[in-house]
């Protein structure tokens, strides 16, 4: 078996960011000016990470509660679970301060955002991972295959996608948005050793072709439910990095 969880758990401490000393001040003045594509695009993307990281900061205990044989991979669950409702926090920052969606906290200003995401991305957050994480509980889902929807599929593909596009919106912005610009950089400096501890975890079980060939298509499949929000060339992009790090961790079958 491959070991070696203990280094994502002290990679992740010392990685750990605060998400409200980062300064949103500009990015309030600058969110009134902006075109009405760019604000309908930022905003899809924003409400989609809403949804995204919410779901995941709640699913990951059933994850950490199956990783009995491993102290140093439930200990990575929990790291990760924490990152995840720090970025769940951040974007709910974001959707508060700086574009005003109205709310006590973030689930009453998701009632709001839900309506700019796809029924294809809501289907994978809020149906697709909730189920995996109830078959964990319940003991009749494999830890390998919840890591290869999670890290592999919703992180590695679904979430890096939208990222990327993200970063990619607020250069091209007419007016700067540097604490999202900020905030954005620090998500995407988490979730890479998130999909390299997934990853390890999917190297280290016994895959046979068939579960690498299911998360292989389901991935290339799943980039596309970000709708128009994103350009066709930026979904080759990332399905093409989701092959890569498949053909890497599962070598042995390729
Ligand atoms: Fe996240
Ligand atoms: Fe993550």
């Amino acid at each position: 078996m491959i070991t070696g969880y203990g280094h994502f758990v002290q990679l992740a401490e010392s990685l750990q960011w605060d998400e409200t000393a980062i300064d949103l001040t500009t990015d309030i003045e600058s969110w009134t000016k902006l075109e009405d594509s760019e604000y309908d695009q930022i905003l899809g993307l924003i409400a989609g990470f809403c949804v995204g990281e919410t779901s995941v900061a709640l699913h990951l205990g059933s994850f950490q509660s199956k990783a009995t044989v491993d102290d140093a991979m439930a200990g990575c669950f929990e790291a990760q679970a924490r990152d995840e409702a720090r970025h769940a926090r951040f974007f709910d920052r974001v959707v508060g301060e700086v574009v005003g969606v109205p709310g006590k906290n973030l689930n009453e200003r998701l009632q709001v955002l839900r309506e700019r995401v796809s029924p294809e991305l809501l289907e994978l957050f809020e149906e697709r991972l909730p189920a995996i994480a109830r078959g964990l509980a319940e003991s009749d889902e494999e830890l390998t295959t919840a890591v290869g929807l999670y890290h592999m599929i919703l992180e590695g593909v679904v979430l890096t996608a939208g990222q990327h596009a993200l970063l990619d919106a607020l250069e091209k912005l007419s007016v700067p948005m540097p604490g999202m610009r900020k905030g954005m950089e620090l998500v995407l400096r988490d979730e890479r050793w998130h999909i390299g501890f997934g990853s390890r975890v999917i190297q280290s079980a016994d895959l046979v072709d068939n579960d690498l060939e299911k998360i292989l298509n389901e991935g290339s499949k799943a980039a596309w439910a970000w709708g128009d929000l994103i350009s066709s060339k930026d979904i080759e992009k990332v399905d093409q990095l989701h092959k890569r790090r498949l053909k890497s961790v599962g070598i042995k079958f390729w």
